[in-house]
């Protein structure tokens, strides 16, 4: 592949590639592929840099129209399912999800106004466009209803990048968004958080678990790989075994999943 790169013009290699693996691979495993061949062209600075900087556009392009398909179907995806999952209920109803709170992956919004309805200044952010505005239109109409303003604010952003907000949060929430990271992206996702998340805030993470049976779904994550993940400058207070939430897939409606609480040293 990196061959084959080489004989193209940088500007067209990360389309070109994109495309090719595209045919091939789910949207994140295409990213982390497309990303790691840009970062390999060592032989050629240059060039590397421009693919690089074309590949980080391109990436949040891609990544944004294929997670955005999932929410332009008819049928809602499977974790798409028009309520909090438990889990975070649960948090909520302890008074956790409090102060400056940002939904990292907010999908439609669901945890972002959960928190909001128990007194958080919630933010959720998300890199489908069509996420975000069905999340807007939920914050809406629950102005409407209560004829108070909107309770939360969405935007559109890619958690690969959080510094771009410019803000910064008491207490973060990741509701199936760290499982769906290769391995390159993993710690960049990581040291993001830590970038916007102040001293002493927790991160409150739920992703898929290496208990759930099976190969269909997002990768398996271990409770080792989350330790792993925030060994430096973070504390992982407790890991739990806790269960998703979908809508009907495989015959299930309920995944197992890890519920982390992580403090930011
Ligand atoms: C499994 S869904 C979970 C959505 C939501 N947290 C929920 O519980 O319904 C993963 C979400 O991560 C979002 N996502 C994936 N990569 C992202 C990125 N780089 N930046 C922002 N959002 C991203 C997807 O658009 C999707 O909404």
């Amino acid at each position: 592949m990196v061959g084959h790169f080489h004989d193209l013009a940088c500007d067209d290699a990360f389309q070109h590639t994109a495309r090719l693996l595209a045919q091939f691979s789910y949207a994140y495993r295409v990213t982390h592929d497309v990303y790691t061949v840009a970062l390999n062209l060592d032989a050629l600075p240059q060039c590397r840099r421009q693919v690089s900087n074309s590949a980080e556009h391109g990436r949040m392009e891609f990544m944004s129209d294929s997670w955005d398909d999932s929410y332009t179907r008819p049928d809602p995806a499977p974790w798409d399912i028009g309520r909090p999952q438990p889990a975070f209920a649960r948090l909520a109803e302890a008074g956790l999800l409090r102060g400056r709170l940002l939904d990292s992956g907010c999908g439609t919004g669901e945890h972002t106004l959960l928190a909001a309805d128990h007194g958080a200044d919630a933010t959720g952010v998300d890199i489908s466009p069509s996420a975000i505005a069905t999340a807007r239109a939920k914050a809406a109409a629950r102005a409407e209803e209560s004829g108070g303003p909107a309770p939360a604010r969405f935007e559109v952003a890619d958690v690969l990048d959080l510094p771009g907000l410019l803000d910064t949060f008491d207490t973060v929430i990741d509701s199936g968004v760290f499982h769906v990271f290769s391995d390159v992206d993993r710690p960049r996702y990581v040291a993001s958080l830590a970038s916007v998340l102040r001293p002493g805030g927790t991160c409150y993470l739920a992703c898929f678990s290496d208990r759930q049976p099976g190969t269909w779904g997002p990768r398996r994550v271990t409770r080792q790989e989350l330790r792993a993940a925030f060994a430096v400058g973070w504390t992982v207070e407790s890991i739990a075994a806790e269960a998703f939430h979908v809508n009907p897939v495989q015959g299930t409606t309920q995944v197992q999943a890890w519920l982390a609480a992580i403090r930011r040293d």
